[in-house]
């Protein structure tokens, strides 16, 4: 699959997950198999103010981190919300030129995503995300408006409608893609279900007919057989995944290794707690101790997912304030693990 001049073997790509798909988790899932990853979503609004200023004042930048790519995480996407084409151009502007990165070590992302499926009231409320579901016009014109400011690809991260009685994901994917959108990924659900269980895949399959740029499917992917399974119903390009994802980067592992006809060994107990300590200590030294375990408790807990014992340790992390504390409570585990065997 390409995007661009991207090229994806598999077209495994890690969802944008605003709270979650930070550079250190981004990280864990390209080691694991992720060929491409997504940021959480940014502003273009936050982004355009916070660099407007960035010369006249010493302030804080609280939006332009969220957009860092690292060198090592390319090819990534970073995702844009929006609702104004202007500020969206503006922001694409920036994204491309990287004068708004920190240092170095950090580089312009590979491709630049728009958020047209974020359902929460705030978002929608400013017409952005979703809402754009309501306004393909509007939503043509703001890529339109992108791919005209830059030249980096540009792709769109749609729902398959605003409600069960406005399915328009293919109109939408066409218009965007005459706009210039050399991507659509679709989450096969409307705003109205937001994270319900059982997406649509069909309107992922009718989306992939109607249009000639890559289709990227998204929704209920938890494992090998779930991605096989929409790759083989919708014909996808390729596929991404959320909420699979978290406390298991291993799954990009788990589809290529299926994709490959390879037989796959899942990590042992002892390596996913190493996996869980080594993301941790990851968002601390990016966010400082009482951010970094404030925002890495809920990782934590998600590693746990299915393990004897996890009640009592989950309701520990929720305690920790420190590292060393997430430390004794996964020796705590191991120990009770290894006397079980
Ligand atoms: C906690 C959370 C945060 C999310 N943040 C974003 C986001 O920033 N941008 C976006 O396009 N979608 C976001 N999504 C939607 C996911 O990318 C994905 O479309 C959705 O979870 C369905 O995929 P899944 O079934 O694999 O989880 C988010 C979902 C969750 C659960």
């Amino acid at each position: 699959m390409k995007i661009g001049q991207v090229e994806l073997k598999h077209g495994l790509c890690l969802a944008p997950l605003a709270g979650v798909s930070d550079r250190s988790f981004r990280r864990l899932a390209r080691r694991f198999g992720a060929e491409y990853t997504v940021s959480e979503m940014v502003s273009a609004k936050a982004l355009c103010y916070e660099q407007r200023g960035r010369e006249t004042e010493a302030r804080v930048f609280r939006t332009a981190p969220l957009a860092a790519v690292l060198r090592e995480e390319a090819p990534m996407a970073v995702q844009l919300f929006g609702a104004e084409p202007a500020f969206m151009a503006e922001a694409a502007r920036l994204l491309e030129s990287g004068d708004y990165l920190g240092n170095e070590s950090e580089i312009p992302p590979a491709v630049i995503d728009v958020n047209m499926g974020c359902p929460m009231h705030k978002i929608v409320g400013n017409g952005e995300g979703s809402a754009l579901m309501k306004d393909p016009a509007l939503a043509a014109s703001i890529v339109r408006a992108m791919t005209q400011a830059v030249k980096l690809p540009v792709t769109v991260k749609i729902r398959a409608g605003w409600d069960a009685a406005h399915i328009n994901a293919v109109e939408m994917a066409k218009r965007l893609e005459d706009a210039g959108a050399a991507m659509i990924c679709v989450h096969g659900r409307t705003r109205e279900q937001m994270y319900a269980p059982g997406a649509d895949w069909e309107i992922i399959r009718q989306v992939k007919e109607a249009v000639r740029v890559p289709v990227v499917g998204n929704g209920d992917i938890f494992s090998a057989k779930d991605a096989l399974e929409m790759l083989k119903q919708t014909g996808c390009d390729g596929v991404m995944i959320a909420r699979g994802a978290q406390g298991n980067p291993w799954i990009f592992a788990e589809v290529a290794h299926a994709l490959e006809g390879e037989s796959y060994a899942p990590p042992t107990f002892a390596e996913r707690l190493e996996v869980a300590m080594e993301h941790a200590r990851a968002m601390v030294e990016h966010k400082g101790e009482r951010v970094g375990i404030a925002e890495s408790r809920k990782h934590m807990a998600w590693y746990l997912s299915g393990i004897r014992g996890a009640a009592a340790a989950r309701a520990a992390i929720m305690q920790a304030s420190s590292i060393a504390d997430f430390e004794g409570i996964f020796a705590t585990l191991l120990q009770n693990c290894h006397s079980d065997i």
